[in-house]
């Protein structure tokens, strides 16, 4: 789903943004909703939800949904904020008290579109009722991660 915003989001509007996301998710397996948006520099907002699978394997998360959206939006090297929330969605409202974070690869993923950008991203990670809210940067989330840089250094 993609939005124009005139005025740069707040935080907790983008929190709201992946927590509507959320409402999104296809889900029917695990019933955790995870949302996520992506604010880019020039404030256009996009956002993705999991979409399970039968053959629970090929789920996808969140955050490489939304990740998609904005490589066709604007571009991986204007993703500027991100914010993600999960918990269960198999009400009317996202609820839950624990703020989500990445999975594994999901901070592999972000990793690369960060490399893309250029700069060090900020995974705000939030809870499905959006009382609690952590500020993780990328670095913290994926140390010595293996990135394009790791392949180049190889040759
Ligand atoms: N999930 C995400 O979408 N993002 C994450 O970072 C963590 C996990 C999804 C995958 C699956 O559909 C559900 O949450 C339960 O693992």
């Amino acid at each position: 789903m993609t939005r124009d915003y005139e005025a740069p989001m707040t935080d907790e509007q983008l929190i709201a943004a992946a927590r509507d996301a959320a409402l999104r998710a296809y889900a029917p397996y695990s019933n955790f909703a995870v949302g996520c948006a992506i604010l880019s520099t020039d404030g256009e907002l996009v956002t993705g939800a999991n979409l399970e699978n039968a053959c629970y394997r090929l789920g996808l998360c969140a955050e490489q949904s939304a990740l998609s959206a904005a490589q066709h939006r604007f571009g991986l090297q204007k993703i500027a904020r991100i914010a993600v929330a999960g918990g269960d969605g198999s009400g009317a409202a996202l609820v839950g008290e624990q703020p989500v974070t990445p999975c594994g690869g999901c901070r592999q993923a972000l990793l690369e579109a960060s490399h893309v950008a250029g700069r060090e991203l900020v995974v705000i990670c939030a809870s499905g009722d959006g009382s609690k809210i952590e500020r993780h940067r990328l670095s913290t989330l994926i140390p010595h991660g293996f990135g394009p840089v790791s392949l180049t250094d190889a040759r």
